[in-house]
């Protein structure tokens, strides 16, 4: 089901077109099913406004792809209006001068009211901000088919204890306890999800955010490792390659139990016309209930020459803010409004959940950024960590000793 523009249609602006209006190319990797369905809301309401949308979608969960041809755009001299670009990564952009100064439409619109300071402060440089947030995913969830568990008379899991004990009933019945994609941003996914659960946010933030050393390559850090291989054995043989998608539908068709995946899953449910709460569960991922591991998805804006097309940049990041667009962009991906100020008697349970622990566990500091989506360090560091982890998930032999130790040496160097 695709949550549609019906919403949008009484409240849009019947916007004076200008006679040559600006164009904006958007580069992002929303592909899916429920991200296309988002990011065309996005495409929609710029059009209405009478500008032109030219569509850079690069497909590739995560983003990497997207990046790299992101890189040889800007690189060229020829970037595109706005891309999404993430965490630290906004402020290397800034640095090297390739973003534009967008203050003069957050100041009137009051952005540092109604945006958490938290994220404010990413999409600043230089005190101007050079990007606009969409939305706040939640990483550490866990999406499980209703009717599997019922079959296999297993529990959902709120310990990782206990998703080993439903896993294995699930396996009993002849079905996939974990659908997962072996990609280096899943297995890295999965990877954060069970640090977070055996190191604490403490800890989390010391190894991922600062770097610390001892952290990283300490002993509660080799439990980690010790877990992950753990959970692994109880993912399919396919899954090489297999896009996260494409593990979604695995639980929709009740194929597999369950998914460790953030909350653009829910996107792919709701496309499918999935309820929460009667076709699927969302539950916080084992032993993380009350922590919120946070991917805030953002447009950082590039620096044109053209006026008109610099109009229509202003037009774009104005509309990404609008409480309208934040409403109707966010059923479809399945994330939480960015604007703290929303009203949200539309959304699901999992959302409401979702805002509450987003809200709660900033209180009680347990409220970290995802290190495999971008937030926690700069893509350099954290590509070096990808392929720690995916070097691990692929190789039986490697211990989780020999890992860790990989792990600081590797970090260190990308540093
Ligand atoms: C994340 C991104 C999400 C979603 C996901 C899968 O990095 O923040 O919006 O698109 O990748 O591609």
């Amino acid at each position: 089901m695709k949550i549609t523009k019906t919403l949008l249609a009484a409240s849009l602006i019947s916007a004076v077109t200008p006679a040559s209006a600006g164009e904006v190319e958007v580069l992002h990797w929303w592909t899916a099913g429920g991200e296309a369905n988002a990011i065309s809301v996005l495409k929609d309401m710029l059009e209405q406004q009478g500008y032109s949308w030219i569509d850079f979608g690069v497909e590739g969960g995560g983003g990497e792809s997207a990046m790299r041809v992101l890189r040889t755009r800007a690189v060229s001299g020829n970037p595109p209006s706005a891309a999404n670009i993430k965490g630290p990564d906004i402020q290397e952009w800034a640095r090297l001068g390739f973003l534009t100064n967008l203050n003069s439409v957050a100041n009137p619109e009051h952005w540092d009211d109604v945006i958490p300071k938290m994220i404010t402060n990413v999409m600043k440089y230089d005190n101007h901000y050079v990007a606009v947030p969409v939305n706040v995913h939640r990483v550490n969830w866990l999406w499980a088919n209703s009717e599997v568990f019922a079959k296999a008379g297993a529990k959902i899991p709120t310990s990782m204890d206990e998703f080993f004990t439903a896993a294995d009933k699930i396996k009993a019945i002849g079905l996939i306890p974990l659908a997962h994609g072996s990609q280096p941003w899943q297995n890295a996914t999965l990877f954060e999800v069970i640090a977070l659960d055996v190191l604490g946010a403490k800890d989390y933030i010391k190894a991922f955010v600062d770097l610390d050393m001892d952290t990283l390559g300490g002993e509660k850090m080799i439990e980690v490792f010790t877990q992950f291989k753990r959970v692994r054995s109880y993912v399919d043989n396919n899954s090489p390659g297999r896009d996260w998608m494409t593990a979604t539908s695995m639980v929709i068709k009740g194929e597999a139990g369950m998914q460790i995946m953030g909350d653009w899953a829910k996107g792919e449910f709701s496309a499918a016309g999935k309820v929460p709460g009667k076709d699927y569960v969302c539950a916080p991922a084992f032993g993380t209930a009350g922590k919120f591991t946070y991917n805030v998805d953002s447009f950082a804006f590039f620096d044109l020459q053209d006026e008109e097309n610099f109009k229509a940049q202003q037009a774009l990041a104005s509309t990404i803010l609008d409480p309208k667009f934040q409403e109707v962009f966010n059923l479809n991906k399945g994330s939480i409004p960015v604007r703290l100020d929303m009203d949200m008697s539309h959304f699901d349970q999992c959302a409401l959940d979702s805002m509450r622990e987003f809200k709660s566990s900033a209180k009680t500091g347990d409220l970290v950024p995802s290190m495999a989506h971008g937030m926690s360090t700069t893509s350099y560091v954290q590509s070096a960590m990808f392929d720690v982890i995916t070097n691990f998930f692929n190789n039986p032999n490697e211990t989780p000793k020999e890992a860790v130790q990989r792990l600081t040496k590797v970090v260190k160097s990308s540093m």
